[in-house]
Order: structure tokens, then C-alpha cells, then sequence
């Protein structure tokens, strides 16, 4: 088996050869960091600073490339065109691979991006956070792949339920009966376009369908739902809950798991599992209160010490927003700790609290 550090080692140059659309190598102009100081170590950290924005500038490209083909496939699909998939699997394999080696920069963009229509937004989102599941699983290269292609294509049927899914008011009954309907034109979708494998056809069948059997289309149960769909189904949720919708407001990443937690009978524990720590129990971009009573952004996971995250303060114990953030390493200042996870709510009441009280 060809693992993915193998072909790097050999070939680093080639990371990213395969995409259609090739990240720009170089930042903007108003990004490049001004001249190196002469002594070497100030020129290996010029070096590093220059090399980080250079990599930002890549990740937020090869985000945006999928953006773009998710859009292209989904009107495609509205007019009977087939998916273009040698560029969707070059596009999966370039995610896997920055995956492979822990890059966080497609989970900021994660919880970050927003798209002009949410469906595009979520299904870049599934594919990764499907993918960053099967890492945590062990999956080798091809099946990061196949899982990640099939949370990128999963709601391929809802371009067939016209744009129900973008409206503000409360669906109707016969309007909902439509939308559950997508899985099932996914699938056909899926059969129609040469070289999609079964598995991914299953994910987009069987995506809605829940371990306790109380889903849709089918009410299957357990393993009757394929692996790969039983993942997929988990990533959709987190990132449906931590994403805006025309309807409803996103919840923190921390609530999130709260209520995936709570909703368990639903999903595969095993794999619900996986996902809490590969996310952490402060997820990226929580927001939390010290017992400083300082408020800031999880910026930095701890695997070894869960609670113990790198958090960005950016309002103090009054309230105000800091001219200075300051970036804590709570692994290292054990006099400080998070006395509690921050929803958006707590969030915005909290300040505006401290700053009537101030
Ligand atoms: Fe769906």
C-alpha cells in the first residue's frame, strides 16, 4: 500500500499538481512580510512568517476551488449535466492530503466561510469534516478519498427539490415530503455519472437514515447503514448546527457536540466518538470564559490535555474588547482555566451585561 507521507517525501513539489484549480504560491502583495533582518535567526523566522502566509493563501484557494465546483456541480445536476469527477476527486485527494498532515486551516475555514447559498458552503464543509472522521478511524488513502468524495457529493439530490432549502418560512407539509425525497434522486444522480463508486451512491442514499432506525427513506438500522453513511451523517449534522440557515441560527461548536451528545441513539457511538476527539471538547473557535473571567476564542486544540486549549483573549473581566489580545496557553499557565463554554447568546448578553454594569 502507498501511503500519503511516502509520496510526499518523494515528491513534495507535487502536493497540489493534481488540482484543476492550483492554489497561487504566492501571498498578495500587502501580505508579504517586509525584508528579512540580517541576523540568521530573524531571517529563519522572516522565512516561516513568509511560508505560513504563503500556505493560508493556498488553503483558502483550494477552499474556494471547491466552492466553485460544488456550485458548478449543483447547477450542472438542475440541467441534467453530468458532475465533472476526475476534477471533484483531484480536488478530495488535495484536501485529504493537507488533512493527512493536520493542517487546521480547512477547520477554521470550516467554521468560518459563508457562502452566498449555504448548500455549497455545507457540502465543502462535509467533505472535510467526513474525511478529518475517517482519519480518526484509521482509513488509508483511498477510503480518506472515497469518504471524503462522498461527503462532498452527498446532497447532490437537493438540486433536483428546487431551492426549497433557501426558503426563510416554515416548509409545508407536502413542500418537507419533497425535500425527503432528495436522497433518493442523489442516489440516481449518482448511478448516472461514470466512475462514482457504490459506496458514495450508498452515502447519498442512506445519509438521512439514523442507527435507531428512525430516518429516512428507509428506516434502516445499525449495519444496515453503510460506514461511510454513518459517518457522513454525523459530519452533516455538526456542520448543519454550527452554520447558519435562512430558518435558524448556528450554535456554538461546544453546544453542538452538546447535542449530538444528547442525540445519540441516533448516530453510530463509535464514530460520534471519533469526532469528539478529533474536535476536542473546546472545538475550535468556541468561545469561553476563564476564571479570570476573561473572555476569549479557542484558537489551538490540546490532545493530551483537553481542557487545557490555546484560547485568544479578546474581551477582559470588564467586558471591553482588548486593544491588545492576548494569546494564552492554558497547557502552560496553570493558575488559569475555562470556567465555562459560550454560546452566541451567553456571548452577546454577557458583554453587553458587563458593559451596562461598567
Ligand atoms: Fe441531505
Amino acid at each position: 500500500m502507498v501511503r500519503i507521507s511516502d509520496i510526499f517525501k518523494k515528491h513534495p513539489q507535487e502536493r497540489h499538481s493534481r488540482a484543476e484549480h492550483k492554489p497561487k504560491e504566492e501571498p498578495p502583495k500587502e501580505t508579504i512580510p517586509p525584508p528579512p533582518p540580517q541576523d540568521a535567526n530573524s531571517m529563519h523566522i522572516a522565512k516561516i512568517i513568509k511560508e505560513t502566509a504563503s500556505d493560508n493563501a493556498r488553503y483558502d484557494n483550494l477552499y474556494l476551488a471547491g466552492i466553485q465546483l460544488i456550485k458548478e456541480i449543483l447547477t450542472g445536476t438542475e440541467q441534467s449535466k453530468p458532475a465533472d469527477l476526475d476534477r471533484t476527486r483531484a480536488w478530495i485527494e488535495n484536501i485529504t492530503e493537507s488533512l493527512f498532515f493536520n493542517d487546521k486551516e480547512f477547520l477554521r475555514l470550516f467554521y468560518e466561510y459563508a457562502s452566498e447559498n449555504y448548500m455549497y458552503t455545507h457540502m465543502v464543509n462535509t467533505a472535510i469534516m467526513s474525511a478529518e472522521i475517517g482519519l480518526g478511524l484509521g482509513y488509508n488513502k483511498s477510503q480518506l478519498n472515497e469518504v471524503g468524495l462522498a461527503g462532498f457529493l452527498h446532497d447532490i439530490g437537493m438540486a433536483k427539490v428546487g431551492n426549497l432549502q433557501m426558503q426563510e418560512r416554515r416548509l409545508t407539509e407536502a413542500e418537507y415530503s419533497r425535500i425527503k425525497e432528495h436522497p433518493v434522486y442523489g442516489a440516481d444522480i449518482l448511478s448516472g455519472i461514470k466512475g462514482v463508486s457504490e459506496p458514495v451512491i450508498y452515502v447519498a442514499r442512506q445519509e438521512h437514515e439514523r442507527v435507531n432506525g428512525t430516518g429516512y427513506p428507509r428506516g434502516l438500522k445499525d449495519g444496515e447503514i453503510s460506514e461511510y453513511a454513518r459517518i457522513v451523517m454525523i459530519a452533516d449534522v455538526y456542520e448543519a448546527l454550527t452554520h447558519n440557515r435562512p430558518y435558524r441560527k448556528k450554535i456554538s461548536a461546544h453546544d453542538a457536540i452538546k447535542e449530538l451528545i444528547s442525540s445519540h441513539p441516533l448516530f453510530d457511538s463509535a464514530i460520534l466518538k471519533v469526532l469528539i476527539n478529533k474536535l476536542g471538547i473546546y472545538p475550535l473557535s468556541s468561545w469561553v470564559q476563564l476564571n479570570s473571567n476573561d473572555i476569549g476564542k479557542v484558537i489551538i486544540n490540546n490532545n493530551e490535555f483537553p481542557l487545557r486549549p490555546v484560547v485568544h483573549i479578546l474581551f477582559d473581566s470588564t467586558g471591553r474588547r482588548l486593544r491588545e489580545p492576548q494569546i494564552v496557553n492554558l497547557s502552560k499557565q496553570f493558575n488559569l482555566f475555562i470556567k465555562r463554554a459560550l454560546g452566541y447568546e451567553d456571548l452577546a448578553s454577557e458583554i453587553k451585561e458587563r458593559l451596562e454594569g461598567s
